[in-house]
């Protein structure tokens, strides 16, 4: 493997396309090696001890799980496993749509929780009926169901890394620089940098599973124990068939040993328009939020650690203007929305956090505030050189 000084913005530029050169010398500090990452979407890791494959094998069964009402399912909820949504393969994305709602009172954003916002679970058990958005409403989103592939490593990321990134972003591109999405590890009670989610409002891969065990499927969980209350009327609960707490952590963490050890996208093929595509990729800005390589910190899992991969994004919040979503989650602005992370987007068909783009042209046509300015000198991109973006992005 080569060898960088030192993992710098530029470094991790060249390690995407190219690899660093020769090392400077007298320091050692070698980069990162190469993921083993798999040929195909929906593979695990190729490189996985016996009794990971096994946590992964375990994993998966668990999130292709289909709950039923003895098990905890509802009372409200939007479905009944978490392939419903995340499949194609399993841990990607059907596209499935979920609508979050709230209103802005005074101008400040009220997530109308004693109504059941600002997530809505449209289907119910037995006798309970799907929420609706409620009349007093002022803002209504939907949201698409994100991939999975490769997040382990996302998860691996020290905040440290995301935080000083943020600070390079501040000093070298400040038109552009992403903030850091602050939020609460239920686990520790620390204060950790989110990065999971359209808001990244969630910090890591665990607490995303129990989050979306209760809200997703209606599944009780030790970091989430309570049941939400339909449409916000919690005397509805008296008619809950399952209240005590569903899952004891167990499926908890097989689905975070399933997302854990589930390996990133496999790029496509890399031809002469595709480099020259991932040049003008860097000139014209869009490297500044889409990152192209993040580096993870030291991890139990040796497939996981202190590895260099590209997921092609920061992970952090931008305002992106009239493309926000109107809901304030954590620290995330109505605005603010986090980088969306482009490995795998040539197998995507609808993009953007409410899949309003079915073309890579609109998804970009449609960046504005901070992204703004990117997209400005993409619509000035000759035919030729917008054509190699796109074969770039096809690469992706
Ligand atoms: C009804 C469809 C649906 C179900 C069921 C569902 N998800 Fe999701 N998932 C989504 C949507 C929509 C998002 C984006 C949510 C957002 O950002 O607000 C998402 C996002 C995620 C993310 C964040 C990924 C990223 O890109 O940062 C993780 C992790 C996740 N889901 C795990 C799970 C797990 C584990 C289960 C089962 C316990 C599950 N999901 C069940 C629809 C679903
Ligand atoms: C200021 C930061 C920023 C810049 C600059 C930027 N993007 Fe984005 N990009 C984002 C954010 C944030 C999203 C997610 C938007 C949303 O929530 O719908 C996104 C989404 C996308 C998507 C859709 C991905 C998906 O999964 O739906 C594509 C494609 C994309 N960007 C390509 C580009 C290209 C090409 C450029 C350069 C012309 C660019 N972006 C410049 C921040 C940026």
């Amino acid at each position: 493997m080569p060898h960088c000084s030192r993992i710098t913005r530029s470094a991790l530029l060249s390690l995407w396309l190219t690899a660093c050169e020769s090392p400077t010398p007298g320091v050692t500090s070698p980069l990162p090696p190469t993921l083993s990452a798999s040929a195909t979407h929906g593979e695990p890791f190729t490189n996985l001890t016996a009794a990971e494959s096994d946590r992964f094998i375990a994993g998966k069964d668990e999130f292709e799980e289909v709950e039923a009402i003895d098990a905890g399912l509802g009372p409200i909820f939007n479905d009944a496993s978490c392939a419903t949504c995340h499949d194609e393969p399993v841990g990607g994305t059907t596209g499935r749509k979920e609508t979050r709602f709230g209103r802005v009172l005074n101008g400040a954003f009220d997530p109308m929780f004693e109504l059941g916002g600002s997530l809505i679970q449209d289907r119910g058990i037995e006798s309970f009926t799907g929420e609706v958005v409620p009349a007093g409403a002022t803002v209504s989103a939907q949201r698409i169901t994100t991939p999975l592939f490769g997040l382990g490593l996302v998860d691996a990321v020290p905040d440290e890394e995301l935080r000083q990134l943020a600070q390079l972003e501040a000093a070298t591109s400040p038109a552009t620089a992403g903030t850091p999405s602050m939020t609460r590890e239920i686990r520790t009670g620390r204060t950790r940098v989110g990065r999971f989610g359209w808001k990244a409002q969630v910090p890591t891969l665990h607490q995303f599973s129990g989050d979306a065990y209760l809200n997703e499927m209606g599944i009780t969980n030790p970091e989430f124990p309570d049941e939400n209350c339909p449409q916000g009327d919690c005397s509805l609960l008296a008619h809950n068939p399952r209240p005590d707490l569903n899952d004891d952590g167990t499926g908890v963490t097989r689905f975070t040993d399933f997302m854990t050890l589930l390996a990133p996208p496999p790029r496509g093929e890399i031809s002469l328009p595709v480099l020259t595509g991932g040049g003008i990729f860097a000139n014209i800005g869009c490297a500044n939020c889409h990152t192209p390589a993040l580096v993870t910190g030291k991890s139990p899992v040796a497939a996981l650690s202190r590895k260099a991969f590209q997921p092609f994004a920061d992970f952090l919040l931008h305002d992106m203007g009239s493309l926000g979503d109107g809901i304030v989650q954590g620290s995330a602005t109505a605005r603010q929305m986090r980088t969306a992370p482009l490995w795998g987007v040539r197998t995507r068909s609808l993009l953007l956090h409410d899949g309003r783009a079915t073309s890579l042209d609109a998804a970009i046509l449609a960046h504005d505030g901070q992204g703004k300015g990117a997209r400005d000198r993409f619509q000035r991109l000759s035919s030729r050189d917008r054509f190699a973006l796109l074969q770039f992005l096809k690469s992706l």
